[in-house]
């Protein structure tokens, strides 16, 4: 059964995927990996990644999604039998469910943090807190797994909520107002660090390149986060794009992604360091940055209780804005597999990924460090999860961009993208070959076990190599352009 729902205007799906993009990947992700890898030249891979890779594989994701018009595992079963593809490509919804599943039970205890942090800024708890203080009550929250468990419960909730009540009533309201208000936040916090922090600071940090500083470890991670950021791989964008309608220009609506996700990055980035330099405090503090160094700055500031409070409401729309659409693609294939009810499916998917998360609040306290679960697998479950999706995710846009780059034909592509031939031919070139190459490359090097950077170099040619000669295997000749 397809999917007969399509968003209400011409423009949502660039508001719901912006708010798909736009989340913790770009709030607290991006600005402390940004911190810990040296600044510039880690945003001038980032953004070429961004531009090179990200936003072809968010036009091919998006295709899948518009051209079957079904949740991805049953888009990928339909599409897999009108191109007599193999059925393995189905595997490409089966991944994004996977991972959609798996990133959902950690974003949301992280996404707990920050409900945490609103209470404590705007109950003004923090204020004139010094970094021992600041540094201990983060400490205190991952030590408690109670408390994890309660704001990783709330959460969750909240979003189940909110994909329940439908994509109309549910997800595309609530985006109407979240988003608008996200943006207004982000300027006012912004502004506050101009006023009130090292604004030349933190752009001579962020816009001053040297590419010498970018370890080869520091490469990846741009590129990783890149594929992170736009949501790249996990079906949540393909899930978005089934309802997506059909006048809707594929092309410029991807590049309005990728630019405004890119955006919202750099401005975070700035208010932040604006901030964290404003108040002599290092850059690369690692995941602590928005949790223990931003506090921080806020406490010392003037009605930075306030700002702080704000914040971190910001923090939480946009993760909840992210959030659903990691529920989506799951409930809609519930609801067409099994014929379950919006509410059931949903609620199916929050419970056992809630239940998946207890093991991300163990991994900072009961299961943490020098526990059992460490000493079987080498890692705490958080690590586990992420370093799987870290594998998933790539692996998923390598997948997408393969199969719409081979499978899809000349007209099919036109029908979506309805483009110029040279713009055709430029995002041909780059779903085929450039895309698989370079994930192929973050995928191999994201498996710890895998040393030494010739093997990623030869998995990236002897994959495009075999997909090329594959090709026949995957197009019937007579639907040759
Ligand atoms: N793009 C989101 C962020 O930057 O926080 C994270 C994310 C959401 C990843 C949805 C994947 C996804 F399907």
């Amino acid at each position: 059964m397809s999917t007969h729902n399509v968003w209400t205007h011409k423009g949502t799906f660039l508001l719901a995927a912006v708010g798909s993009a736009v989340g913790l990947g770009n709030l607290w992700r991006f600005p402390y990996l940004t911190g810990e890898n040296g600044g510039g030249a880690f945003i001038l891979v980032y953004a070429l990644t961004i531009f090179a890779v990200g936003i072809p594989i968010l036009i091919a994701e998006t295709m899948l999604g518009r051209a079957s018009r079904r949740s991805p595992i049953m888009g990928m079963r339909h599409l897999t039998r009108t191109h007599h593809a193999s059925r393995a490509w189905e595997s490409i919804g089966w991944l994004g469910a996977s991972s959609a599943f798996l990133i959902l039970s950690f974003y949301s205890v992280i996404a707990g943090w920050a409900i945490h942090y609103t209470w404590q800024m705007l109950t003004g708890s923090l204020t004139g807190a010094d970094a021992e203080t600041i540094g201990a009550g983060f400490d205190a929250l991952l030590a408690s797994p109670g408390l994890l468990t309660l704001y990783h419960t709330l959460f969750i909730i909240a979003s189940g909520l909110i994909v329940g009540m439908g994509i109309h009533r549910g997800i595309e309201s609530s985006l109407r107002i979240m988003m608008p208000s996200l943006f207004v936040i982000l300027l006012v916090v912004l502004a506050y660090g101009i006023a009130n922090g090292d604004i030349g600071a933190a752009a001579s940090f962020l816009f001053t390149f040297n590419l010498a500083d970018l370890s080869l470890e520091g490469w990846l991670q741009a590129m990783g986060q890149s594929f992170f950021t736009l949501s790249l791989g996990m079906g949540a964008i393909m899930a978005y794009g089934a309802y997506m309608s059909s006048e809707a220009s594929l092309t410029r609506t991807a590049i309005a992604i990728a630019v405004v996700d890119t955006a919202v990055a750099m401005v975070a980035g700035l208010a932040i360091f604006s901030l964290v330099f404003g108040a002599g405090l290092g850059p690369g503090q690692g995941p602590g940055l928005m949790f223990v160094t931003l506090p921080l700055a806020f406490a010392e500031m003037p009605f930075g209780a306030l700002i702080g409070g704000v914040f971190f409401i910001l923090v939480l729309g946009a993760a909840i804005s992210s959030s659903i659409s990691l529920i989506e693609p799951v409930a809609a294939f519930l609801v067409e597999r099994f014929d379950l009810t919006r509410p059931q499916a949903v609620t199916l998917m929050v419970v056992a990924s809630w239940a998946l998360g207890l093991l991300t609040v163990t991994s900072f306290n009961v299961w943490a460090e020098g526990t059992l679960f460490h000493a079987l697998f080498g890692r705490s479950a958080f690590d586990l999860i992420e370093l799987l999706t870290n594998i998933f995710m790539p692996l998923g846009g390598l997948l997408i961009a393969l199969f719409a780059g081979w499978a899809l034909t000349h007209s099919e592509v036109m029908k979506e993208m309805r483009t110029s031939e040279a713009w055709f031919t430029v995002w041909r070139f780059l779903v085929r070959f450039v895309a698989p190459a370079a994930v192929a490359f973050v995928f191999l090097r994201s498996i710890p076990q895998v040393e030494g950077y010739l093997i990623p170099t030869i998995g990236a040619l002897v994959i495009v190599g075999a997909f090329a000669a594959g090709r026949t295997f995957l197009v019937e000749p007579s639907q040759e352009p």
